[in-house]
Order: structure tokens, then sequence, then C-alpha cells
């Protein structure tokens, strides 16, 4: 029997290097030995974008064919949009009983995003909404709705499922042994900067490239990343650790003896930035290419978007109608 993997994104925007490196990737490698669910959290990204919904049903398409470009096989992973699940919606009710405000209010996840949004909006949180604030409530319904016993997702996503843990074990400790407590999957992924030289890449932070980016998109890109200060002169030596092209030569260039040529050569002082950030553009684009033909045929075929999410739905939705069952059974409301 193969474990079952659960991961989701909120479909807010295509996916970028950052999503890819970061996550992606290891996705890609995973699917052949679990049993994995990928879940379009729509409901979720609505509890910050409830006032744009558009923006979140477009993107619930976008982000589909971003994750089948970079290699997901629809038959090995489960694509499912997670309003189309409305157990999840119930379960969602059920554990909001188990979880109190102080400890939402607590969630590190949460606090970090509450200052953000004070920092961009300047109020004093009278915005954050009753759905927000519960939105981890509703992420700990995504996993165990599923039977996610794995769950592979970056070090600032952890305090939400420590929050999933605690419900599972009150859940637990009160109805019956039904829920398993999910674990982190780990893995040696890390955060990837941004061309700027921040620690992160994110969109809000417009440091982003996407992987739909076109060659004059990444050009405009490349050519504004941040190098090493101290190098003013084509021929100055410089430190390429600190260089945000070689970072980014370093992620999207596999071969190892053309890396150690840009690193020698920056700090012998025999490259120019100019020439360095023009192959990055030139290996950047060969390593996008494959995505973005396997894109180009999915939305040249939408329909078979619609039929992948679609099927994907319906198996998730059997797994969250047995498991409710169980569920309901256990809380005596199964009448
Ligand atoms: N909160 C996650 C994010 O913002 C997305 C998400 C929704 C998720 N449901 C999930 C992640 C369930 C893991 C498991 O990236
Ligand atoms: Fe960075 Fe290349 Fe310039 Fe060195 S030569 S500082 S690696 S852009």
């Amino acid at each position: 029997m193969k474990k079952t993997i659960l991961t989701g994104l909120r479909p807010t925007g295509n996916l970028h290097l950052g999503h890819y490196f970061g996550a992606g990737k290891n996705w890609v490698k995973l699917q052949d030995d679990y049993n994995f669910y990928l879940e379009i959290a729509d409901v979720q990204a609505l509890t910050d974008n409830f006032n744009n919904p558009e923006k979140v049903r477009v993107n619930v398409f976008e982000i589909t064919k971003d994750l089948l470009a970079i290699g997901l096989d629809p038959k090995k992973v489960h694509f499912f949009i997670q309003s189309k699940i409305p157990e999840v919606a119930e379960l969602t009710v059920f554990y909001s009983n188990l979880v109190t405000v102080s400890r939402l209010e607590r969630n590190p996840t949460v606090k970090n995003e509450i200052a953000q949004k004070k920092e961009l909006f300047g109020n004093n949180g009278e915005s954050i909404t009753y759905g927000f604030l519960g939105y981890p409530v509703s992420q700990a319904a995504d996993i165990t709705a599923f039977d996610g016993e794995l769950v592979p997702v970056g070090d600032d996503q952890l305090p939400l499922l420590e929050q999933c843990r605690e419900i599972v074990r009150k859940f637990n400790s009160i109805y019956g042994e039904v829920l398993k407590e999910p674990e982190q999957y780990l893995s040696n992924v890390s955060r990837v900067r941004g061309l700027d030289g921040n620690e992160k890449m994110g969109k809000s932070l417009g440091n982003a490239i996407y992987l739909i980016d076109d060659e004059e998109t990444i050009k405009n890109k490349v050519m504004n990343a941040v190098t090493d200060p101290n190098k003013i002169k084509k021929d100055d030596p410089a430190d390429p650790e600190v260089c945000m092209v070689y970072y980014y030569h370093k992620l999207v260039n596999n071969n190892q003896e053309n890396l150690n040529t840009v690193c020698n050569e920056c700090k012998a002082g025999a490259r120019g930035c100019v020439q360095c950030k023009k192959e990055l553009i030139e290996k950047m684009n060969e390593f996008l290419k494959p995505i973005q033909e396997k894109r180009k045929y999915y939305d040249e075929n939408p329909e078979e978007v619609v039929k992948i999410l679609e099927d994907g739905t319906n198996t998730a939705r059997e797994k969250a109608k047995e498991q409710m069952a169980k569920v309901r059974k256990a809380m005596k409301i199964d009448y």
C-alpha cells in the first residue's frame, strides 16, 4: 500500500521558479511512490481574495496547467478543486469547535500574514475576517478529509501542520481514534531567492521569474538582477557567491564544467557581467523551453485540463465521502 501524500496551493497567480525549485520539482519525484492528492485550494484563496473571485477562477486553470507543464502526471496525481468537495467544508465546521480563537491568533503563520496585511493596508487588523483567521482549521480539514499522511510543505507552513495535528489529537481523544496525524514530508529543497537578492522569490515582492515568462521578459528581468556590488569595471575580479546571476546559473544550469568556468572567470576578473547575464538568459530560456512547450499543449486543449480536474475531483470526493462517514459516525451524527 502506497502512503498518501496531500498538498495544496492557492490559485492566486502563475507558478514561478520559487515554486518550482522550492516545491514542484520535488512533487514530480514523489508522484511515482505515493498516492498523491493535489488540492487547488480555491476556497482558501478566497479567504484573502473574496472580493476578487474572477482572479481565483482564472488561476485555478492557470495553476493546473503550470503543474501539468512541470511534469506532474494526471495518471499519478489526483488534481482536485477544493470547492468541489463539500465534505471539506463540512469537516471544517466540525473542527471549528476543537480550536480556540486565541490559539489561531497565536499561530505564527497566521500572525505573520496578519502583520503583512497591516503593513500593506495600514489598519489595526479590523479587516481580518473570521474566514481568514480560521483558514488553518480549513487546512486541517483539507489534509484529513483524504487521510493525508505526509504533507510536503515548506517550513513556513509548519505551524499550520502543527495546528492540524492538534485538532486531530483533540478529535481522537473526544470521539475515538478515527483520524491520522499527518507529518511533514521533509525534503532538501529550500526557499529560492529573488533576482533582487531578497531571501524569497514572490509575486508580491515583484522579483519572480514565472514559468510562462517569454524571452523578452526573461531578458529584462535578468538584465536587472543584482550582481556583486564591488564589481564596477568589466575586468574587476568579483565574488560570484554574492551575485544573483551566479545563483541562478547554479539553479538552471546542470553543466558543472560550465558553472566552474563562470565561477573561475568571475573571480579572476575575466568575465563581464553583461556577458554573464546574456549567458544566463540563454540557459534560462533553454530550461523553460520544454516546460513552456508542454504548457502550450494544454493551452490549446483546455477541455483536457477540465477533464483532468473532473477526474481527480471525483476520485478525491469518493475518498472524502468515506472519511466523512467515519467522522459522522464517531460524532454520533450519522442519522
Ligand atoms: N496554505 C498553503 C499555501 O498557502 C496551501 C494549502 C491549502 C495547503 N491546503 C493545503 C498545503 C493542504 C498543504 C496541505 O501554500
Ligand atoms: Fe555575477 Fe557573472 Fe558579474 Fe560575476 S561576472 S559578478 S557571476 S554577473
